[in-house]
């Protein structure tokens, strides 16, 4: 297995150009199974959940084609993607067990073919991570839903229809879900304290453009009038604001200076709040984030993470590394996940002092340094926060699990690379 291995001690500067996010891309790709025309999405970072993605959708029958685009100073993916020759509706346990968002499925499909197979994904290194919200939700539009050796069977032979729904918690998954069955459905479906994140408006935008009839983008009450048919389109992938922010965090953590090119900043407003009340310095253009830690001692902070626009529990350890060597103490309260702390022993194994207090409490008291050391992450987001941790620690650090890396951080290397890390991979072979 690949690893990554940081000397840390330099100052990150220059221009880091953001990519399309993944977690918009991957219900997008899903939205093409709603149609039998074309729709084209730019702006797809490579990575590999995308490809992941796709090899499971051609599996179905989904016709897949990419070429490689300029896309705002860089070069990106864009795919066209035609569902007129869908021939399979399960999505088997191999492909789910990799990729917990193969979920987003179960909406297109059943609404369009009126049944699909799709296999119980489990829980993961995070949570349980359960989907009754999805899967309770189909029941109001008139699914039946069976579990099945292990595969949850949705049928609805008479096509979906149109409910009011009441979300118990403002699941994303479960919004793009239900978003995506509803256009299809007959009537209208009313969703109530739906998710807001930046990707569920990117979907909404590219269902509208599709045909659908969708309102209250943006808002935590979504209404959909169901249409009998939806129509090719053409979309781009919003910008990553995890990955921007995770950036944000290289440049002042390494107490440098980062200019963070097609980033939104409306999409992180409380992560750049966080970072200018510790002493960091943000400015803000129409398409970047500037990120300045030079000269600046920074303090501590607290994070609680929560539904956007709340501070985003994907951040939570990224911000964690940084606690780590601020001036005082920082309290982090993690409310999504119930098991979000795997990287605080990693942390605390290469310096860090971090106290974890019940499941959903840590204090950290920042200490002056990191040493480097072998560590290694049960999940995207840890994994990049011990790159973070590298970065300044005394040494070498080597990262472990890089897979885990490549799923979500699109050319992390070359990227941190070009703003000055000594930052590499070592490939299984050498
Ligand atoms: C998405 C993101 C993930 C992020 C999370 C929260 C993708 C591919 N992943 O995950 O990176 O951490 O949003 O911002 O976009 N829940 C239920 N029942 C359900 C569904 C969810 O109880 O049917 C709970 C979950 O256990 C969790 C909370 O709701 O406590 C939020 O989960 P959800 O928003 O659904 O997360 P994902 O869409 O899986």
């Amino acid at each position: 297995m690949d690893k990554i291995k940081v000397i840390g001690g330099n100052t990150l500067e220059g221009k880091i150009y953001i990519s399309g996010a993944k977690n918009a891309a991957l219900p997008l790709i899903c939205a093409s199974l709603l149609t039998e025309k074309e729709v084209i999405l730019k702006n797809v970072p490579k990575l590999s959940d995308i490809t992941f993605l796709n090899s499971l959708l051609e599996f179905m029958g989904l016709k897949v084609s990419k070429k490689e685009e300029e896309y705002k100073g860089t070069l990106a993916d864009t795919f066209v993607y035609k569902a007129d020759e869908i021939k399979e509706l399960i999505a088997p346990y191999d492909f789910v067990r990799k990729m917990r968002a193969s979920y987003y499925v179960l909406g297109p499909l059943l609404a369009r073919f009126k049944h699909v197979e799709f296999s119980l994904p489990g829980g993961c290194a995070i949570g349980a991570r359960p989907i009754d919200i999805h899967l309770s939700s189909l029941e109001q539009m008139g699914a039946t839903i069976e579990i099945k050796n292990g595969y949850v069977v949705a049928d609805a032979p008479n096509g979906l229809k149109g409910a009011n729904i009441i979300f118990s918690k403002a699941s994303v998954g479960a919004t793009c879900n239900i978003l995506m069955a509803a256009s299809l459905a007959q009537g209208v479906t009313k969703i109530e304290n739906a998710a807001k994140e930046p990707e569920i408006t990117d979907l909404i935008d590219l269902l509208n453009k599709m045909g659908a009839k969708i309102t209250g983008r943006g808002t935590s009450v979504l209404t959909i009038e169901g249409v009998s048919n939806l129509y090719g389109a053409v979309h781009e992938v919003v910008a990553d604001r995890i990955e921007a922010g995770s950036y944000a965090i290289a440049a002042a953590i390494t107490k440098g200076r980062i200019e963070l090119i097609n980033a939104n900043a409306e999409h992180l407003q409380q992560p750049l709040r966080i970072l200018e009340k510790m002493g960091i310095g943000i400015e803000t253009t129409n398409n970047s984030i500037i990120v300045d830690g030079r000269n600046r001692t920074f303090t501590g902070a607290d994070i609680y993470t929560d539904y956007y626009p709340g501070f985003p529990t994907d951040l939570q350890a990224q911000f964690m590394a940084l606690m780590t060597v601020a001036e005082g103490a920082s309290l982090v309260t993690e409310s999504i996940w119930e098991n979000r702390f795997m990287h605080v022993p990693e942390l605390c194994r290469m310096g860090a002092n971090i106290n974890i207090h019940g499941r959903a409490s840590a204090i950290v008291r920042g200490v002056n340094k990191l040493s480097g050391a072998p560590v290694m992450a049960t999940d995207l987001r840890a994994s990049f926060a011990l790159i973070l941790a590298g970065l300044i620690a005394e040494g070498e650090t080597i990262v472990n699990r890089v897979y885990h890396l490549d799923r979500g951080y699109e050319k992390l290397e070359e990227k941190l690379k070009a703003v000055g890390a000594n930052i590499e991979r070592i490939k299984e072979s050498d």
